[in-house]
C-alpha cells in the first residue's frame, strides 16, 4: 500500500508510504483518492490528517512517469477532491514537501510543518511548471510577489520562513500530534484557497521576476512560463487559469529541456560506486592533505565539513602559515555567507592540524596530495607519505594532468594509489573525478566513492589519460577556440556566442579567471609528445610571454581596471592579427552559429574518443563531468546527451565537412563512426572489450 488510512478517535490519519521520498506516482494518487472517499463515508470525522512515512512528506510528482502519457487519476483532480472534501484535511509535513507535495499542502485546509521541513515548488529545475494548482493557490495564500519568487526560482523555503509568509499555519516538532490537538472550530470555517479572490495585479513584480529568471536561468523556457501562470492568478478565474497551468505542464514535460534536466537529475543520483567493485571502503576518520594552496586548503575544508579530521602538510614554516591563512580565508567567507557558525568553526579548527612534520599524519587512513604539478615533487611527497602513514592507508593524488600510473610506480604498493581530482573551489564544486590507475585496488576505489558520498559530491570514474575526462575535453575546446581566434574571430565575440549557448561565461573569460599560466605550462609539458603535423596556435603562449596572465594581474584576454569587471581590450585584436600575419592565415568572419558549432563539435568528438578508449563509461558520466565541473548548461543535459539530441549522423556529417579544412583536428572519432554504422545513440555505445 502506498497510501494507508485509519481512524483514531474522530480523526482520520492518512499516510503516504512510498519510500524513499513518497514520490506521487499513479499508486499514490489513486491511494489518496481512495482515502478521500473513505473519509467522506466515515461517520463523525472532524478532520483528516495527511502525513508522510519515512524521511519526507512528499517529493512531488514521480518524474519517472514524465516520459509516458499522463494516467488518471491526475493530481489536480485528486487535490480538488481533497480541497472540496466535507471533512477538512490538515497537512502535517516533515522532511521535504516539494512540487506536488507542496501542492497537496495547499489543497489542505490547515498546514503544519516540523521545524526542519523544506517546502517548495522546484518544478522549473526539472524544466516544467507546477501542474496541480501550485501557480494559482500559492499566490492566493502568500501574495503575488512571494509566489513569483518561489515558483520562478524553484528554491524551497524552511518551515519558519514559510510560517512568516503565511504558507504554513503552525510549526511543531510533532505535526501529527499538533493536528490531533487542534481546535477545529476555526479551521472548519476557513475558505478553501480556490474560492479566494486572486491577488492584485502587479506588473512591476512580474517584470522583475522575468528579468531575474532571464539572468539566472538564461535560455530556459519553464521559468518564464511559470511566471506567466502566476501572473494569471491576478487576472483570470481560478478554473480557467488551472486549465492553462495543466496544459502548460503537459506541454513542457516532453520538451528537450525537460528531458535534459530529468536526465541530469537521474544521472546525478545514479552516480555511485560501480557494481563490479568487490571491496569494502575504508572508513576514513582522519585524512592527510598535502599542500595548503587554494586547492589543498579547499579539499581540507571540505573534509572537515564532512566530519573528517585533517592533518594539512606543508613543506616549511612559511608554508604552514600560508596554509593556515588560506583555510582561514575560506572559513571567513563561509561565515560571512551564513554557512559556518562560530561553534562549527571552533569544531573544525579543533579537528585540523597544520604542520610540516609528516609524523603528525601517522594515524591518517587516507592521504590526498595536492602539491605542485611536477612529477618529481609528487614522487617525493608519496615517498614521505609511504613512510609516515599506516601501511594500509589509501593514497590519492589530486593531479590534473600527470600520469597516475607513473606516480604509482614509485610506490612499494602501487595498488594503494588512485587519483581524486577535485575542482576549485573544492568545498563548493560538486564534481569528483576518481581516477583508476592500472594497479589501483578495488578497496582504494571503493574508498574514493564512499568519500564522495560523505562530501556530497558527484563521483565519476575515469581511466588514466592526459587531463582525464574533463580537462582533456577542455583542452580540445580551448584549442578549437584559439583556432577560431587565429582564423578570424575575437575573444569577446566567441565568449558571447558560448554564453548564448548557455555557459555562464565563455572560454576566454574563464581562462582569465583561472590564469593563463596553467594552460601554458601544460602546453609546454605536452610539447615533446605533440603531433608535429597538428596545427598549433601560439597566441596563448604569446599572451603569457607578454605577462597577460589573466584577472589576477589585471590583464589577460580582457582588461580588469581597478581589479573590477572585464572590459574589451582592442590591443588583443592587433596581437591576433599579427600572429595571423606571421602564420600567413587569411582571416575571415565567423557567425555565432559557426563558432558554437565548431566548439561544441570539437568537444563532442574528443568526448567520443574518451568513450572509445574506455576512459569514461557510460556517456552519462561525461554529462556529469561537463555539467558539474565545467559549466556546460544543465538544461542541455550535458555534452553527450546534447550530442544525442543533434544525432550521431548529423555530427559525423559536420565533422566530415570540417575534415576537408583540417583532417587531423576534425577526424571523426571511432565511437561516432561506430554509432553511425550501428544506428545507435552515444548513450548506448560500449567500446569493444
Ligand atoms: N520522482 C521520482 N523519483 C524521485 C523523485 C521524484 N520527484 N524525487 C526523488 N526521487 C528518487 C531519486 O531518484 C532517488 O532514487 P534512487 O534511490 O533510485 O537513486 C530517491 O528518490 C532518493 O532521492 P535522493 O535525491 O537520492 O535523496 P535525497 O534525500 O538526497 O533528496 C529530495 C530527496 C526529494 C530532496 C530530492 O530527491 C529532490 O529534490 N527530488 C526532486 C523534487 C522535485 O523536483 N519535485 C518536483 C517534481 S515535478
Amino acid at each position: 500500500m502506498t497510501v494507508t488510512w485509519r481512524r483514531e478517535g474522530d480523526a482520520g490519519l492518512v499516510e503516504l508510504a512510498n519510500p524513499p521520498v513518497n514520490a506521487m506516482g499513479l499508486a499514490v494518487r489513486q491511494g489518496l483518492l481512495d482515502a478521500v472517499r473513505w473519509a467522506e463515508n466515515e461517520p463523525g470525522l472532524s478532520r483528516v490528517i495527511v502525513s508522510g512515512q519515512g524521511r519526507a512528506f512528499a517529493a512531488g510528482g514521480d518524474a519517472r512517469e514524465f516520459d509516458g502519457d499522463p494516467v488518471p487519476p491526475h493530481l489536480p483532480d485528486v487535490l480538488d477532491a481533497i480541497e472540496a472534501s466535507t471533512v477538512p484535511w490538515i497537512a502535517a509535513a516533515h522532511g521535504v514537501a516539494l512540487g506536488g507535495g507542496a501542492e497537496l499542502m495547499l489543497a489542505c485546509r490547515y498546514r503544519i510543518a516540523a521545524p526542519e521541513t523544506k517546502i517548495g515548488l522546484p518544478e522549473v529545475t526539472l524544466g516544467v511548471v507546477p501542474g496541480a494548482g501550485g501557480t494559482q493557490r500559492l499566490p492566493r495564500l502568500v501574495g503575488l510577489d512571494t509566489a513569483l519568487d518561489m515558483i520562478a526560482n524553484g528554491k524551497p523555503v524552511g518551515a519558519l520562513d514559510a510560517q512568516e509568509m503565511g504558507l504554513v499555519d503552525a510549526v511543531a516538532d510533532d505535526p501529527v500530534a499538533h493536528a490531533m490537538s487542534l481546535d477545529m472550530t476555526s479551521v472548519q470555517d476557513r475558505p478553501i484557497l480556490s474560492a479566494l479572490d486572486g491577488p492584485a495585479p502587479d506588473d512591476d513584480a512580474v517584470q522583475k521576476a522575468r528579468a531575474t529568471a532571464h539572468k539566472r536561468m538564461r535560455g530556459q523556457i519553464a521559468p518564464q512560463k511559470a511566471i506567466d501562470l502566476v501572473a494569471l492568478s491576478a487576472t483570470t478565474a481560478f478554473r480557467d487559469a488551472l486549465a492553462r497551468e495543466r496544459q502548460t505542464f503537459i506541454e513542457l514535460r516532453s520538451t528537450e529541456q525537460a528531458k535534459a534536466l530529468r536526465h541530469i537529475f537521474f544521472a546525478e543520483r545514479a552516480a555511485k560506486a560501480p557494481g563490479w567493485l568487490d571491496a569494502e571502503p575504508l572508513k576514513v576518520e582522519r585524512a592527510a592533505v598535502v599542500g595548503g594552496g587554494t586547492m589543498g586548503a579547499g579539499i581540507a575544508y571540505a573534509l572537515l565539513l564532512a566530519g573528517i579530521g585533517v592533518t594539512l602538510l606543508e613543506t616549511d614554516a612559511d608554508g604552514v602559515e600560508r596554509a593556515k591563512a588560506n583555510i582561514g580565508r575560506i572559513m571567513d567567507a563561509s561565515g560571512r555567507r551564513g554557512l559556518l557558525s562560530d561553534d562549527k568553526r571552533a569544531g573544525i579548527e579543533a579537528a585540523l592540524t597544520v604542520t610540516d612534520d609528516y609524523r603528525a599524519a601517522a594515524k591518517a587512513d587516507l592521504a590526498i596530495e595536492a602539491a605542485f604539478e611536477s612529477m618529481e615533487v609528487k614522487k617525493t611527497v608519496f615517498g614521505a607519505l609511504e613512510k609516515a602513514l599506516p601501511a594500509d592507508a589509501v593514497l590519492a593524488t589530486n593531479t590534473s594532468y600527470l600520469d597516475v600510473n607513473e606516480i604509482a610506480a614509485g610506490l612499494a604498493d602501487p595498488s594503494r594509489l588512485m587519483g581524486l581530482h577535485f575542482f576549485a573551489p573544492a568545498h563548493i564544486m560538486k564534481l569528483l573525478e576518481i581516477v583508476q590507475g592500472d594497479a589501483t585496488s578495488h578497496r582504494a576505489l571503493a574508498t574514493g566513492f564512499d568519500l564522495a558520498k560523505r562530501l556530497r559530491k558527484v563521483p565519476v570514474l575515469s581511466g588514466v589519460c592526459d587531463g582525464f575526462i574533463g580537462n582533456r575535453i577542455l583542452a580540445r575546446y580551448r584549442e578549437a577556440a584559439d583556432t577560431l581566434l587565429m582564423d578570424g574571430t575575437n575573444p569577446w565575440e566567441l565568449d558571447e556566442a558560448m554564453v548564448e549557448f548557455g555557459y555562464a561565461m565563455g572560454p576566454y573569460e574563464a581562462q582569465d579567471l583561472s590564469g593563463l599560466d596553467i594552460a601554458h605550462a601544460n602546453r609546454q609539458r605536452q610539447a615533446a609528445t605533440r603531433d608535429p603535423d597538428r596545427r598549433y596556435i601560439p597566441i596563448g603562449d604569446r599572451m603569457v610571454a607578454e605577462g597577460r596572465l589573466g584577472k589576477k594581474v589585471g590583464v589577460g584576454w580582457y582588461r580588469y581596471p581597478g581589479g573590477g569587471g572585464k572590459v574589451v581590450d582592442p590591443l588583443i585584436e592587433d596581437l591576433v592579427r599579427e600572429e595571423a600575419h606571421f602564420a600567413k592565415v587569411e582571416r575571415r568572419e565567423f557567425t555565432d552559429d559557426e563558432i558554437r558549432r565548431r566548439l561544441v563539435l570539437a568537444m563532442i568528438n574528443e568526448a567520443a574518443d574518451i568513450l572509445a578508449e574506455g576512459i569514461a563509461q557510460p556517456a552519462a558520466d561525461i554529462d556529469l563531468v561537463t555539467v558539474f565541473g565545467y559549466g556546460f548548461p544543465r538544461w542541455r543535459g550535458g555534452l553527450m546527451h546534447y550530442a544525442d539530441t543533434l544525432g550521431v549522423d548529423a555530427i559525423v556529417a559536420d565533422l566530415r565537412a570540417l575534415e576537408a579544412e583540417d583532417p587531423i583536428a576534425w577526424k571523426p572519432s571511432a565511437a561516432l563512426l561506430a554509432c553511425a554504422q550501428q544506428g545507435i545513440a552515444l548513450r548506448d555505445y560500449r567500446p569493444n572489450p
